[in-house]
């Protein structure tokens, strides 16, 4: 047989010996092993075999070298192939080099509840342990609940066009929960207590405004209610959602629809009320507006004013989110930033 017909008998024979060595493998050691024995430097099979080259006619070497040199790429193939399933771990080895099953997974991103609705949630449940059940109204309102039944004439300020979105067709977005106070009244006789959480819209965009926000409205009518009961109610919310030591302040307010009419303040967190930027040193922050509802509106709505008194409030809830997590800007609420809504 000529030299380079042996020659390339040989080589076949070292490579399926080769293969099956390698998928015999199963520890880096015996890789290591077969690495040695068949490429290594000084007695490897393969660089052995390529010793024989000088002995062949230039031709036969083209021929041979060509073979010897694709043996040898398959093999680096298949060692390079099989070190790299061997690499991933001892866990749970794995055929499919490409598949890295000890890669840590993607965690799957976790919604929050945003800060509003935790907050309305929050006084909605205060509430509702005192006995108020909850009422709820149209966000598209009519002129008539949002302002006249509720004693605002059309000459009232609060009528402007610089705060309320009107719509054709004489409806408006609600400027305030107030008209649920109506409705409810409307189809409820008395006694009533609720409150009335949802969103309201004014024409305002700053720091402190925007054209949407919360309100919760309560109401409570019955024989003999008066301011007294208001005070109550309302200490016992602040209290409890700011906490037991929180000063509060009564102020006289005006409203068109209660009588007297009064808003809060509690002692300013921020600097105990000593006086700061965000109190602007007075030391007290204002909460909501509130009063005894106006004996108008009660006979708006066919009530009895010789048998039955109530009051009314109305809480901000974005203020009692910004005091409670200490947020500058208003805006931020809604501006669905995921950086503020993940803290
Ligand atoms: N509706 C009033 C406002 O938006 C708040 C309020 C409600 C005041 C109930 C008194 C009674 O400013």
């Amino acid at each position: 047989m000529p030299p380079i017909d042996e020659l390339i008998g040989q080589l076949d024979t070292i490579r399926q010996q080769a293969e099956q060595e390698l998928t015999a493998a199963d520890s880096a050691e015996k890789l290591e092993a077969f690495r040695i024995r068949y490429f290594g430097r000084a007695s490897g099979v393969l660089t052995g075999l390529m010793k024989n080259l000088s002995a062949l006619s230039p031709e036969d070497r083209a021929v041979f070298g060509k073979a010897a040199n694709s043996t040898k790429q398959k093999l680096q193939d298949l060692l390079d192939q099989k070190a790299g399933t061997m690499g991933k771990g001892t866990a749970a080895p794995h055929t499919d080099a490409w598949q890295d099953i000890t890669l840590p997974g993607r965690g799957i991103a976790r919604g929050h509840i945003h800060p509003i609705t935790r907050v309305l949630g929050e006084v909605v449940s205060i509430f509702s342990t005192m006995g108020f059940s909850i009422a709820e109204g149209p966000e598209i309102e009519l002129d008539y609940y949002n302002f006249e039944a509720l004693n605002m004439p059309g000459d009232h300020p609060a009528r402007d066009m610089q705060d309320t979105f009107y719509l054709p067709g004489g409806f408006l977005l609600r400027t305030q929960t107030s008209p649920v106070q109506i409705r409810t009244m409307e189809k409820t006789p008395p006694p009533v207590s609720i409150i009335a959480p949802g969103r309201v819209f004014r024409r305002d965009w700053d720091l402190t405004h925007t054209p949407m926000f919360h309100q919760v409205e309560g109401l409570l009518v019955d024989r003999g209610i008066s301011m007294t009961h208001l005070k109550g109610v309302l200490e016992a919310f602040l209290r409890a959602f700011f906490g037991m030591d929180t000063k509060i302040r009564f102020r006289p307010s005006y409203f068109p629809f209660t009588e007297p009419s009064t808003e809060v303040d509690i002692g300013c967190i921020f600097c105990k009320g000593k006086g700061c930027r965000v109190c602007k040193t007075s030391g007290w922050l204002e909460i909501l507006g509130a009063g005894m509802v106006h004996p108008e509106v009660l006979k708006r709505v066919k009530y009895d004013t010789e048998v039955c008194t109530g009051f009314a409030f109305g809480i901000g809830i974005e203020r009692l989110a910004m005091l409670k997590y200490n947020i500058g800007d208003l805006r931020m609420f809604f501006e669905n930033d995921l950086r503020f809504l993940r803290q």
